[in-house]
């Protein structure tokens, strides 16, 4: 693709919608929201706020972190704690889908339709690519981050209009356009998280004591895999139980599922055939330095059937 015209169209258009008025753009520290929020930032610069919503469903370190490599940018991000917002709004859920709207309503109708209040914005800059648009689309599942092409109008449900830069792309071109600009290899090669972040990879109820079990293989899984060159690795806590043994003792302990895949652009994968002694190692650090997870399985499954995430 020719990465400088897209560049320069992008950041016309924005100028050119926005106007003289203020705009926020939602940046999670993935690669698409980092390219949105660097375009805006070049095309609208202190009319621009950039936020980074703390809805509880991160991982570890994560908000500190998207900060601190922003500042290094130049671009002040503004930490918002929605924890308790998210928490609440996900309480007693299991059906996948009514997660993912919780998820939505909480971000759009709540988080961001108070900081466009306080704040005077009338647009919100997000990082939607193709890949989300097609599968929403196609009824495959509805991805956080979608709205207009379902009908909704963000103007009129929220209070302000939304712009997405990247809706012609997919993944592989977003990394290309990153990688033209010469962003942080931590930015450009950052494998793809979801927007509704952990919460998609919590089989069942979404609790702080759940998150902080996933979290913590989440944090094992990437810190084992980061040397794979694999398009996606995670961890993920089922909504079951198996008995184990441990100390002599009988137990009926949580399983987690690690997952590994090559993919160019998430529309199809592969699971990524790694290492028995890379899988041994995962496995035994997950069930000994999380509590109460006594069983680590690998997803041999591709895409399709199963999608890269569990909900
Ligand atoms: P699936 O699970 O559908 O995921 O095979 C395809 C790619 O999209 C990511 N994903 C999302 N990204 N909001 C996002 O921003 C979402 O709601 C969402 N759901 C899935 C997923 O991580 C994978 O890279």
């Amino acid at each position: 693709m020719d990465c400088k015209k897209f560049i320069e169209e992008q950041i016309a258009d924005i100028k050119q919608i926005v106007g003289d008025a203020k705009a926020i753009t939602a940046l999670s520290g993935g690669v698409d929201s980092s390219l949105t929020t660097v375009l805006g930032h070049r095309a609208l610069s202190d009319q621009l706020k950039t936020v980074f919503v703390d809805s509880a469903l991160m991982r570890e370190s994560e908000p500190q972190r998207v900060v601190d490599t922003f500042a290094s940018l130049g671009i002040d991000v503004e930490l918002v704690d929605a924890q308790e917002e998210f928490l609440s709004a996900l309480t007693g859920l299991t059906d996948p889908e009514e997660k993912r709207q919780a998820v939505t309503d909480t971000f759009y109708s709540k988080v961001f339709s108070r900081l466009a209040k306080k704040s005077g914005a009338r647009f919100l800059l997000h990082g939607t690519i193709l890949t989300d648009i097609e599968e929403t689309v196609a009824g495959i599942k509805r991805q956080h981050n979608i709205l207009a092409q379902l009908g909704i109008d963000p103007e009129r449900s929220y209070g302000y209009s939304i712009i997405e830069p990247l809706k012609t792309l997919r993944k592989d071109d977003v990394r290309e356009v990153t990688e033209f600009l010469d962003f942080p290899a931590e930015i450009s090669q950052r494998i793809p998280f979801p927007g509704p972040a952990l919460a998609t990879r919590i089989v069942g109820e979404v609790t702080r004591q759940r998150l902080a079990t996933v979290r913590k293989a989440t944090a094992i899984v990437e810190e084992e895999l980061a040397d794979s060159g694999a398009f996606q690795y995670m961890a993920v806590l089922l909504n079951d139980r198996a008995t184990g043994i441990r100390d002599n003792k009988r137990e009926f302990g949580q399983i987690i599922v690690v997952r590994c895949v090559q993919s160019t652009d998430a529309r199809t994968a592969t699971a990524t055939e790694l290492p028995w002694k890379k899988l041994h190692c995962i496995c035994d650090r997950i069930i000994t330095e999380i509590e109460d997870v006594n069983r680590c399985l690998y997803d041999l499954t591709p895409k399709p059937p199963a999608t890269i995430e569990y909900i």
